[in-house]
């Protein structure tokens, strides 16, 4: 693509800051692989409520869906959270998944050899090097079943359905099945078959699958093991592909297993318009103060270029300038561990200027 259209949602909190940074590594990435881009602002979650009453303007779907690609930034923070569920910034994501039809959620979790030391495990358990990828449902599940409130027994009762339908199972782990055969082959389905039904559709419909994909190890794992083996031994997993809750889940714990949320970058993908958002949240303690991990939307970025346009050298040039800049020794203080800091535009400024030459 020679030029690309970006929605760029910063949305609350240290969103704006960080995306700003990602976009000037962009931009660096455009100059040096001769593409050009232009960004166009849309606003969700708080920002969205305060400007328009709702936190995802039809304004705002509309323009993702006539761009290329979707930056986002994070959403939310203590100034609504006392607003009804429909109303709240999250659900302005929720609905941007589904009106986007994103139904993958693609979370690496990878260790930085220059970050090992961050991971709150023993070094003999994080061993060296570590990189597991969450492909995560995301438009299915209990997050998007029947709800509501109803009387039970004369109690106040409430509920909440998980439900999947085959091909949506089939899809989800068709994006695992592939994302395996670019590293090294193994899948673990993630699920509750021993109690949930919807869970055993997903591990008969999956392991059904798999016998188009001879050539990658599947294995499943209930959830609740899942989880212990990931603190006990993360190396054992490369692709795991879960549901939505699961997913949210796991992606969080995974996430500290690397120390550094501030790191992670996702990408949310289906059949059109591409997302891609940093893991960590809207941080609304540090907003404005410049102190914030740009890190984790720069590599969302990266992520963009691989998914959304498969430019795979601009997109290891991103990785490469990020891992440089850890190698100088460049700190945010969330990976300082105390010691000397830089600030979100020092970081942003340095990885953009190591995109463009040594
Ligand atoms: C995430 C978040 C969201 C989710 C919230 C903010 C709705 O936790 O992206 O993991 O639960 O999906
Ligand atoms: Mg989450």
């Amino acid at each position: 693509m020679d030029h690309m259209r970006i929605a760029l949602l910063p949305g609350d909190g240290i969103g704006p800051e960080v995306t700003k940074e990602a976009v000037r590594v962009l931009d660096a990435a455009a100059k040096g692989f001769g593409f050009t881009v232009s960004t166009e602002e849309g606003l969700i979650g708080g920002c969205a409520i305060d400007r328009t009453g709702v936190p995802l303007p039809e304004q705002t779907l509309s323009l993702c869906k006539s761009c290329d690609a979707v930056l986002m930034g994070a959403v939310g923070g203590p100034k609504w959270d006392g607003l009804e569920g429909a109303l709240r910034p999250e659900a302005g994501l929720l609905g941007i998944r589904a009106g986007l039809g994103l139904f993958a959620n693609l979370r690496p979790a990878i260790v930085h050899g220059a970050l090992i030391g961050a991971s709150p495990l023993r070094p003999g358990i994080l061993g060296g090097h570590l990189d597991i990828l969450i492909v995560r449902e995301l438009t299915g599940g209990i997050y998007f079943g029947e709800r509501g409130r109803i009387k039970k027994d004369g109690a106040e009762a409430a509920f909440d359905t998980e439900l999947y339908t085959a091909p949506e199972i089939e899809r989800i782990a068709r994006v695992a099945f592939n994302s395996a055969r670019k590293r090294s082959r193994r899948v673990c389905s993630v699920d509750k078959a021993n109690v949930l039904e919807s869970s055993r559709l997903w591990r008969e419909t999956v392991t059904r699958l798999h016998a188009k994909y001879p050539d990658i190890a599947l294995e499943h794992m209930y959830v609740d093991n899942a989880a212990m083996q990931l603190v006990r031994n993360p190396h054992q997993f490369d692709v795991v592909v879960t549901s939505n809750m699961f997913g949210d889940i796991l992606s969080d714990l995974a996430s500290q297993i690397t120390g550094s949320i501030g790191m992670l970058p996702s990408a949310s993908i289906g059949s059109g318009t591409g997302l891609y958002e940093p893991v960590h949240g809207s941080a609304p303690d540090i907003a404005g103060k410049s102190v914030a991990n740009p890190l984790a939307a720069v590599l969302s970025v990266s992520m963009m270029l691989t998914h959304s346009f498969g430019m795979t050298e601009a997109s290891a040039a991103i990785e490469n300038a990020v891992k440089k800049v850890l190698d100088e020794g460049l700190r945010t203080p969330d990976i300082a561990a105390g010691g000397p800091c830089v600030t979100t535009q020092e970081m942003g400024e340095r990885v953009a200027a190591c995109v463009l030459g040594p």
